[in-house]
Formats: structure tokens, C-alpha cells, sequence
């Protein structure tokens, strides 16, 4: 291989050039794996050569043409390793001066050890419920589940049943450790992961430990989840709602706002269902060095992606700042209460403590079968079949909105468990339609509901869950809608 002639074509930001030193061949493993991992095994050793230091900020990369060549994969592959690691903020491009490393904090290798508010209860009468929040309860893999639980009783000593390590079970943060790694970019270390009841737990555990710092607020997505606002209010802290455009949290606001911690959600934010700019990323991670703050990034959906590869987690770019939580709650189910966050070496021992004295641990035997579902392969499966599934059913929500509610502009549609319905001024106003949609035994959740502000086109938002029914079942909600707010 020779890297030196693959970097010297582009000019532009870039201040290093890779060729100084052989970081291509980093990436050789990864070119070599079978041919249906290859383009992820490039993408992971791409992130992970960002994140080690081993490709600084600043290293310019070769043209995809030119890395394709050395690597000798197509130029396909490339691209897109390009693509998705600028979409997730690693990489920064711009048109003629090419590629180059982005100003990430680094942890080295060495160095880094590495609301809920699903549909409350269906109104009497309400026979299809739009509502956002929870996914497909009868696709609860009840057999793997029974399997694993059968499974891990047989082989547990009496000693586990004790109480048990307030971090998690080892077995169960070892392999969340490598899952989050590899599906979600996470820099994961099992000794800075915690498993807790959720993402309901692990922002009650932030709150605490960081009001005991001296935090008086933290800021919150508007629009965003309520649970997150009433988590944090519940820990003594004031919640500072800070407004988001098409990118993510505006910088301006988030600078005044007066809080060093804030809690989001960059990779589908809710409940616009927008994926943060890399742009807002760093810019949001700038300011959590600048504040000597920390974010709570909240993967609430992260799992389900449908249309591209998964944004991957705005932790892995600096673990020191970020505090990565998320949970079975759309994967599995939200009653098992089963979540995980991964911290800060500067965090981890307050919060554990916080963990040890609220409930003594998380359970033993949940823990265990979680941990077996993983590394048997079956938490990957259900989630293949989640994805299929709920791909159908946004498809199918698609072409009911464009059937019974034409002119309708919907958003937030590549990821996650709902969209965002943009139904025009004609169907309106607001409470119209959500009275002829009750009437007709339909529950909808306006956008407005989330947040402060209001839309002055008076078309009318709504934020429509659709993981959890049927095809058949979402195209006759609508149609019924439709139907009750013409007789209207
Ligand atoms: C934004 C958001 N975060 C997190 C959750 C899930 O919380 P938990 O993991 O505690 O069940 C939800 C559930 O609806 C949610 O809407």
C-alpha cells in the first residue's frame, strides 16, 4: 500500500496529511472481512482511528477514488464509510477541498476505559390510537425470552442470587459493552457501563448526582419529551426548555441558557423525529467542553433505522462529556424495565453509588437473560424482525396519509417509531380534527403538545405512532378520520 500518493490532491481546511504516517493500514482488517461486513467492518475502523488519535483532527483523507484503490474494495464502500462518519460529526468534507478528520475530543485508546411517556391507557372507545410511544407488545420474542430465563436458572450459581453488583451483572455490561459498540459507535467500556430501569432511571441517577454537584438546571429539548422535564424537575432541578430548529438546539439559546448539562436526543430527535447536524453535534460538544458541562443523549429509538445506515451515537465522539443512555424499551418491551447508560470516568463512582443506595441493583435473573439474549444472537434477531415489521407499517402509514389526507408533508420518517404529519390548513384547525378523529373512535397527539411553539400556517402537526398497529389497521384509522371530518 502506498498512502502517500492517495493525500496530496485536495486542498482546503485540512492542516495534516495522513500520508505522514501508514494510518491506512488501520483499515486493511476491516477490507478484508466478508463482503456483506465489509462496508460496516470499514466504517467501525474508520470511527475507531478517529477516536484512538491514530488519525488526528485536521488529517486530511484520501479521495474515496484514491482509498478504494489502496484498500482495494469499490469505491462505494468508501463514499459512504465517508458519508455516514460526517453525518455522526468524525469526519468534515466540503466540495473541492475534500475529506478530512474533524475536531473531535480524543480519548485514546489507553485513556477510555473506554421518557418514558408512551400512549397513556386508550381512552374508552378509542379503537386505533396513534399516539406515540410504544412499539409492537405482541412482538415480545416470548419464547427466546422463556428460553434465556430456563437457560440462565439452570446455569446460575446461588451466589448470583445474592445481591448483585450495583454497575450490573459483568456478563450483562460486557456484552451491552460490545453491542452499543457495534451497533450504535458507542465508546463503550463495561466498567463505565451501568444497567438501570431504563431511561427513566439512568436521568433520575444524572439529576441526583449532579444537583449534589451544585447543578441548579438543566436544559431540554423544545420541542421535546415531557418525561424528560418532569424526570429532572422530580431531582430538584430546574428544567430550561431550549428551542430546536431543522439541526438541532440552536447555539445562541443554549449559550444564555445559564445550565451545564442538557439532555437530547441527536439521533431521532423527539418528537420531530430529526437527525442532528454534525454541525450542531460539535457544536453542542464544544460547548459542554467550553461550560465544563455534560449532555445526556438519550437513544430512546436508536435500533430502528430504515432508509440509511444508523446516525451512530453522538457519545463516541466524547465520551468525557457525553452520558450515552437507552434501554429494551422499543427493542423489547417497556415493562421489563431494562436500560443502560454509559458514563464519564469522572461520573461513574457518584453514580453508581446513587444506583447502590435507590435499589440496591438491578435484578439478577433479568440481567442474566438479557445477557444470554444478546450473546445467543436472539436480541439481534428480534430486532431484525422489529425493523422489517415497523418499516411496513411506516410505509403503510405513508400511503394512507397520501390516500385520505392528500397534500399531507410528512417528516421524520427514516427512523424511529412515529413521524411527523404535516396535514394542511384545510383539515384544520387542530381541534377539529382531533374531536372528528374521537368521534370516529380515533386518538391522534398534536406537535404542540411537545413544546412551546405554535404553528402560524395553520396547518396542523401531529406526531403519529405507528409501530404498534397493523398495516390494515392504520390505513382504516385513517380512512375513518378522513371520513368523520368531512362529514363535519
Ligand atoms: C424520549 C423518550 N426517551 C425514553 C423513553 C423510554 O424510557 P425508558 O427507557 O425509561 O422506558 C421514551 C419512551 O416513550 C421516550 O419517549
Amino acid at each position: 500500500m502506498t498512502p502517500s500518493g492517495t493525500t496530496s490532491a485536495a486542498a482546503g481546511p485540512p492542516a495534516r496529511d495522513a500520508g505522514a504516517q501508514p494510518a491506512w493500514e488501520l483499515l486493511l482488517p476491516a477490507a478484508g472481512a466478508p463482503a456483506r461486513r465489509r462496508g460496516r467492518a470499514l466504517q467501525e475502523a474508520l470511527r475507531e482511528a478517529v477516536r484512538s488519535g491514530r488519525l488526528p483532527a485536521g488529517t486530511r483523507l484520501p479521495s474515496s477514488r484514491a482509498l478504494a484503490a489502496d484498500l482495494g474494495v469499490s469505491r462505494g464502500l468508501v463514499t459512504e464509510a465517508y458519508e455516514q462518519l460526517t453525518a455522526e460529526g468524525y469526519l468534515r468534507s466540503d466540495r473541492g477541498s475534500g475529506t478530512w478528520v474533524g475536531g473531535t475530543a480524543r480519548t485514546g485508546r489507553a485513556a477510555a476505559p473506554a421518557g418514558p411517556g408512551g400512549p397513556a391507557a386508550p381512552a374508552p372507545g378509542v379503537v386505533t390510537d396513534f399516539r406515540p410511544g410504544t412499539p409492537d407488545l405482541s412482538l415480545f420474542p416470548r419464547a427466546a425470552w422463556a428460553a434465556a430465563q430456563r437457560t440462565v436458572l439452570a446455569r446460575l450459581p446461588h451466589s448470583a442470587l445474592g445481591y448483585p453488583d450495583p454497575r450490573g451483572l459483568p456478563v450483562l455490561r460486557s456484552a451491552l459493552a460490545a453491542m452499543l459498540a457495534r451497533r450504535r459507535g458507542v465508546a463503550a467500556d463495561p466498567d463505565r457501563l451501568v444497567v438501570c430501569s431504563g431511561v427513566a432511571q439512568a436521568a433520575t441517577l444524572l439529576g441526583t448526582v449532579l444537583r449534589a454537584r451544585g447543578h441548579r438546571g438543566v436544559g431540554v429539548e423544545d420541542p421535546g419529551s415531557p418525561e424528560h422535564g418532569r424526570l429532572f424537575a422530580a431531582t430538584g432541578l430546574e428544567t430550561v426548555p431550549l428551542p430546536l430548529d431543522e439541526e438541532g438546539l440552536r447555539p445562541g439559546p443554549l449559550a444564555r441558557a445559564g445550565v451545564r448539562a442538557v439532555v437530547v436526543t441527536p439521533s431521532h430527535q423527539f418528537p420531530s423525529g430529526i437527525a442532528w447536524s454534525a454541525e450542531r453535534r460539535g457544536l453542542l460538544l464544544d460547548w459542554a467542553r467550553e461550560v465544563d458541562g455534560h449532555v445526556l443523549e438519550d437513544d430512546y429509538d436508536g435500533d430502528f433505522r430504515y432508509d440509511r445506515a444508523p446516525v451512530g451515537a453522538l457519545q463516541g465522539l466524547d465520551p468525557e462529556r457525553v452520558v450515552y443512555t437507552g434501554s429494551v424499551s422499543k427493542s423489547l418491551a417497556p415493562g421489563l424495565r431494562l436500560g443502560w447508560m454509559v458514563l464519564p470516568g469522572a461520573l461513574v463512582d457518584e453514580v453508581v453509588e446513587r444506583k447502590r443506595t435507590m435499589d440496591l441493583g438491578h435484578p439478577a435473573l433479568d440481567q442474566a437473560a438479557l445477557a444470554h439474549l444478546v450473546t445467543s444472537g436472539g436480541y439481534d434477531r428480534q430486532l431484525r424482525r422489529c425493523q422489517r415489521a415497523y418499516r411496513e407499517r411506516r410505509d403503510a402509514l405513508l400511503t394512507g396519509l397520501e390516500r385520505h389526507f392528500p397534500g399531507t408533508s410528512v417528516t421524520g420518517i427514516a427512523a424511529g417509531l412515529h413521524v411527523i404529519a404535516c396535514l394542511p390548513a384545510r383539515y384544520g384547525p387542530v381541534g377539529r380534527l382531533l374531536e372528528a378523529a374521537a368521534g370516529a373512535g380515533v386518538a391522534l397527539r398534536p406537535l404542540e403538545e411537545y413544546g412551546s411553539a405554535r404553528p402560524a400556517d395553520g396547518a396542523v402537526r401531529l406526531v403519529v405512532g405507528y409501530a404498534h398497529l397493523t398495516p390494515s389497521v392504520i390505513d382504516e384509522g385513517l380512512r375513518r378520520t378522513a371520513e368523520a371530518l368531512g362529514r363535519r
